[in-house]
């Protein structure tokens, strides 16, 4: 529908009534889940308004809801389904675990295969161990690094996700672990150089992502992960690189392919094959600390932490699925799909970035440059919103935010259908974006 005569609060109000009227029966549910959990949630996340859609169903990189629509995949579960709903090869790695019984309570015949794998795969990983979540692979990395330095503080960037306890969205979160913290800007090399030297003495490690995920997709400048590689080591800081989400970018992890080793390596997502999963690894001499035969060594306990169905599916998706052929063509698709989302824009005239690398992208109503979460902010929030919902509306699941990854199911066909939506929707709103946004800059100025 043409919206050149509204501006867009209106246009976003209107695609809402749309939304509210399609979707009945998941916003019965959760007006009635209000009752039993804050918001109708478990999972910040999740949470868009008015209400979410309420999944029932996953197949393949389809999607089903309450209400009986379905959607293409293009959130990918936030990178954690990379493999889709529904991967032969993992499902039966999982029913055979199944088979044999769960909770065994001992050392199983699956995990030092896992890791290997992930030494194998992973340049910087030369011993790993085995959590439950992202976060939890960070504050293992964390703790561990603290422990071994005797430094009490951690430097982050602004804006940053390492998990549930560890969001520097707008500066420290309330609820963080009460870790002292440094707080510097992504891609602010001398900046973050300067941060580093005047408080070495209490830095126990220097924690980023080198692509900021959460964030916007963001990609670091080489320049500035060399820099914190080269000043971390000169003070005996534990470099730790959370590739919770962009291991899936490159064999070798993104690290590995940016020819950047860091101390440690958080690890989470997909590599569970879609059961719950963490991991934390790097060098061998920091890992030994956690050596239960030596007599000093510090405890690393889970429960769940070598569970047999995590442990089958992310063999089966190392070892058969997501190959070295498959990554590549994963993520030369989601290039292709990145520029292709650009040029859409650009040729229509609205100022926004498609930012990211491989198959891990965010569409920022700004012009750019992006260059920190920062920059991200900038952004208009009721155009994300605007294309949130034209994009359910018509069938295509992404994140609020603009945030997609994508899995490994979705077809060429389907990829096409993305692109004529996005360009379709600008197409009905342009007017109204082109307003919004170049407000919002210009409110910059
Ligand atoms: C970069 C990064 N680190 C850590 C986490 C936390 O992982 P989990 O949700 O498994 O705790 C996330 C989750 O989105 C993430 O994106």
């Amino acid at each position: 529908m043409d919206r050149r005569n509204l501006d867009l609060d209106t246009a976003v109000a209107e695609i809402e009534r749309h939304y509210v009227a399609a979707n009945p029966k998941s916003r019965a549910r959760f007006e009635a889940a209000r009752d039993v959990m804050p918001g109708a949630n478990t999972r910040t996340t999740l949470h868009y308004d008015p209400f979410p859609v309420t999944l029932t169903r996953g197949q393949g990189a389809r999607l089903s809801d309450l209400d009986g629509h379905e959607y293409v995949d293009f959130l990918g579960e936030y990178t954690a389904g990379l493999y889709g709903h529904s991967e032969p090869v993992i499902v039966e790695a999982i029913q055979e675990a199944l088979a044999d019984g769960l909770v065994l309570g001992g050392p199983n015949t699956y995990e030092a295969r896992f890791a290997q794998l992930m030494c194998e795969r992973f340049a910087a990983v030369e011993r790993v161990r085995f959590c439950n979540s992202g976060t939890e692979a960070n504050l293992m990395n964390l703790c561990l690094a603290r422990a071994v330095s005797g430094r009490p503080a951690i430097l982050v960037f602004e804006g940053a996700y390492h998990g549930g306890v560890l969001s520097f969205a707008h500066g420290d979160s309330p609820i963080n672990a009460p870790f002292e913290t440094v707080i510097a800007t992504y891609n602010d090399l001398e900046g973050t150089r300067a941060l580093i030297a005047r408080h070495a003495g209490r830095l126990a490690a220097v924690i980023v992502e080198p692509m900021v995920g959460a964030g916007g997709c963001i990609e670091a400048n080489p320049a500035f992960l060399a820099m914190l590689r080269e000043e971390t080591a000169r003070e005996g800081i534990v470099l730790i690189f959370d590739e919770v989400m962009t291991s899936r970018l490159a064999v070798g992890g993104l690290h590995g392919e940016l020819g950047i080793t860091p101390d440690l390596v958080s690890f989470g997502k997909y590599l569970g094959g879609g059961v719950t999963f963490g991991a934390f690894g790097g060098r061998a001499d920091l890992m030994a600390h956690l050596d239960p035969t030596s007599a000093t060594a510090l405890a690393h306990a889970g429960t769940y932490n070598n569970n047999v169905l995590t442990m089958a599916a992310g063999i089966a998706g190392l070892e058969r699925v997501y190959t070295r052929e498959a990554m590549t063509r994963l993520n030369d698709a989601g290039d292709r799909l990145r520029r292709e989302l650009q040029a859409t824009a650009t040729a229509k005239g609205v100022p926004l970035t498609v930012a990211g690398r491989g198959s891990m992208m965010c569409v920022h109503f700004h012009p750019g440059p992006i260059d920190n979460p920062g920059d991200a902010m900038m952004a208009p929030l009721p155009a994300r919103k605007l294309l949130h919902l034209e994009l359910l509306l018509r069938g295509f699941y992404i994140a609020r935010r603009g945030f997609m990854a994508l899995c490994l199911p979705l077809t060429d066909t389907d990829l096409a259908a993305f692109r004529e939506a996005f360009a379709a929707i600008l197409t009905d709103n342009r007017d109204v974006l082109i307003e919004a946004i170049e407000k919002a800059a210009g409110n910059l100025r």
